[in-house]
């Protein structure tokens, strides 16, 4: 039987740290350090400069994920790159990135749009393309420069997201890394979080900018992330006991630990990057994922539960052994 695994990671921060102060005072907002901080743990985050492209971030996040994972940019024959802000409505931001890395062994790759659960919509679809035997070598992406998709007047949003990317690489294996997935959506909250634009002869027509009602995404988010969590779990055949870490979509410190509290876990075994990266959509879980391994909290042989949720509304999990 073929499974997949995670062989390598990889991340990239653009810029400096932004702090809650310096962003107050440079868009002007009627807000605080103290307010941000105790409503979502965010105290900076970063911005990619004008020009920089969703791209851009994700080339050297997966030129370090190949390196972590001892592999060339051709023996990877999948890409698929989560992203809400891709760099053109197409081609795909994924061609795009696989153009850039120099590969040319044709190769598939793709963009896929799942808001706040791309990652995870990604890493399932990835490990099923190689548990499938149809693909080897994957690299699997979350992208994202929000900061373009921001109104910078609406204080109850742009101090939430940043700019970042996150990339694993992920092998056929005889050894289960990946254990099992679930994906799940529900259109009929769509509008509680959404950029209700489109493009319309290469301009943005109507409200290009994001819009989100933050209750009804923090309370649906808690609800079904302890739901999907539980999901995973028993889909793998394994207990809550079993697992070492969460490494939840980093959007606010209180959804977080509202999750980790359901699996028992105390926060420690929380990998939280929140505070210093913002909101990162996509990229948070990759981005996360990458600092728990190269910081040395997740080691080889440990079990962390990976959760997600975002616009559509989507939401889903992971469970992986590293
Ligand atoms: O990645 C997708 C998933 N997204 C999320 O998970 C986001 C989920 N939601 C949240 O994280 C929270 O709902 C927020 C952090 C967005 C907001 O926190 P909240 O505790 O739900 O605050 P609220 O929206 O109820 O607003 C409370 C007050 C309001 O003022 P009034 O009406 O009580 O006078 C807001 O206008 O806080 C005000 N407020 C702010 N004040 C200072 C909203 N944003 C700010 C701000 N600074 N930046």
């Amino acid at each position: 039987m073929i499974h997949s695994r995670i062989t390598g990671t990889g991340s990239y921060l653009p810029g400096d740290p932004v702090d809650n102060t310096a962003l107050i005072a440079d868009k002007g907002l009627d807000s605080s350090d103290e307010w941000i901080v105790e409503r979502t743990g965010i105290r900076t985050r970063h911005l990619a400069p004008a020009g920089v492209a969703a791209s851009d971030l994700a080339l050297v996040a997966c030129r370090r994920a190949l390196e972590a994972a001892g592999r060339q940019p051709n023996d990877i024959d999948l890409i698929v790159l989560a992203t809400s802000t891709p760099d053109f409505v197409f081609p795909s931001t994924a061609t795009i990135l696989q153009d850039k890395l120099g590969i040319t062994n044709g190769g598939a790759a793709f963009d896929l749009q799942a808001v706040c659960s791309g990652f995870i919509y990604a890493l399932a679809t990835a490990d099923k393309f190689i548990r499938s035997g149809s693909h080897k070598r994957a690299l699997v992406v979350g992208s994202e420069v929000f900061s373009r998709i921001l109104d910078w007047q609406d204080r109850g949003t742009c101090v939430l997201f940043g700019d970042g990317a996150g990339a694993i690489v992920l092998e056929a294996s005889e050894t289960p890394g990946i254990h099992a997935t679930a994906l799940h959506a529900d259109g009929r909250h769509r509008d509680i979080l959404a950029v209700p634009g489109h493009v319309c002869g290469g301009q943005p027509i109507g409200d290009p900018l994001l819009r989100m009602d933050g209750q009804a995404v923090f309370k649906f988010a808690v609800k079904v992330l302890a739901e999907v969590a539980e999901e995973v779990i028993a889909a793998a055949g394994m207990t809550k006991e079993q697992i070492d870490w969460l490494i939840p979509h980093q959007a606010n410190i209180r959804i977080m630990q509202s999750t980790a509290k359901k699996l028992h876990l105390p926060p420690e075994k929380v990998v939280v990057t929140v505070d210093r990266h913002g909101n990162t959509s996509a990229a948070s879980i990759p981005l996360a994922f990458d600092e728990a391994v190269r910081s040395g909290q997740l080691r080889a042989g440990e079990t962390a539960l990976l959760e997600g949720v975002g616009g559509g509304f989507t939401w889903g999990a992971a469970l992986v052994t590293l």
